[in-house]
């Protein structure tokens, strides 16, 4: 289907950037073990105290400008590149799409990049690691807030509606690096599965996903991302871009195509779970 250039719904998580060294949010290691994010992750606790929630999105900003998109960043841009109706929905706020060479990327938790004045409500690009105060003010003097959305408010009315259309006109769904636990993101597949597509989880752990998923891929998106790209023929090497391995002259085999027990195809070297 994706080499017929089927319209395809991409919705990564955490996991996707945990080869680039963030942590993800749960399990072993993610940064809400031992904490609560209803201590640091709601407007609640930003208005309780703002200035610890700055520090720990201060934090993240130093993390995520310290780290590198990885191969399955790279791989999902190439996609992007070869296929004419790809949408790509994240979960992630940390940019590394984008640095990656996506451009039509949906943040659909908003992003760590922007920040939001909490007298007007408007949003504005800043991409510094260092401010003079916590909490930063803006122009006009009220606190600025990180641009991600945290618990218990709505997500960005435009990015989800645009995540819902491309789910509805899907015909295969991507789902990478994601716990699928928490909605309305994790709603997406669901709805793309009811048009009736093919549902495709990466993810070396299972998840509530795991039994409607269509095929699962296990392992790590970093490695299992780019043996798809280059299955359609994408190249997903940084050293040639992210275009079409025919154009920029990329040597890197095509992945091997092996059919799994359920008869379906999927990547040499990986279990296919239908
Ligand atoms: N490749 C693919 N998947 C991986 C990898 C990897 N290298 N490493 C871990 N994973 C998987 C884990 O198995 C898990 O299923 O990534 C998933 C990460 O899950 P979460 O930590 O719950 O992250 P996410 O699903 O993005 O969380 C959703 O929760 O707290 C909120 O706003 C936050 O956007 C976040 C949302």
């Amino acid at each position: 289907m994706l080499r017929d250039g089927a319209p395809t719904l991409v919705l990564t998580g955490a996991g996707v950037s945990a080869e680039s060294g963030l942590a993800t949010f749960r399990g072993s290691g993610g940064l809400w073990e031992g904490r609560d994010p209803m201590d640091i992750a709601t407007p609640e606790a930003f208005t309780r105290d703002p200035v610890d929630v700055w520090r720990f999105y201060a934090w993240r900003r130093r993390q995520a400008a310290a780290a590198r998109p990885n191969p399955g960043h790279v791989a999902l841009a190439g996609l992007e590149a070869a296929l004419p109706q790809f949408v790509l929905a994240t979960q992630n706020v940390d940019g590394l799409h984008q640095r990656a060479g996506s451009r039509r990327v949906v943040e659909l938790h908003g992003s760590l990049w922007t920040l939001r004045c909490t007298r007007d409500g408007r949003s504005s690009t800043d991409t510094s690691l260092d401010f003079p105060e916590f909490p930063p003010r803006c122009s006009c003097g009220a606190m600025l807030r990180p641009g991600v959305v945290w618990f218990g408010e709505m997500l960005p009315e435009e990015a989800m509606a645009r995540a819902e259309r491309a789910a509805r006109t899907a015909r295969v769904v991507i789902v990478a690096g994601t716990s699928s636990l928490v909605f309305p993101a994790a709603g997406l597949p669901a709805i793309a599965r009811d048009g009736g597509a093919w549902i495709v989880e990466v993810n070396p752990e299972v998840t509530p996903l795991s039994p409607s998923a269509s095929e699962r891929l296990v392992g790590p998106s970093g490695t299992i991302l780019p043996l798809l790209a280059a299955a359609l023929g994408v190249a997903s090497s940084p050293s040639c871009g992210t275009r079409r391995a025919r154009s920029c002259g990329s040597t890197r085999a095509p992945a091997r195509a092996a059919t799994c027990s359920s008869g379906r195809w999927s990547i040499s070297g990986f279990r296919c779970r239908s």
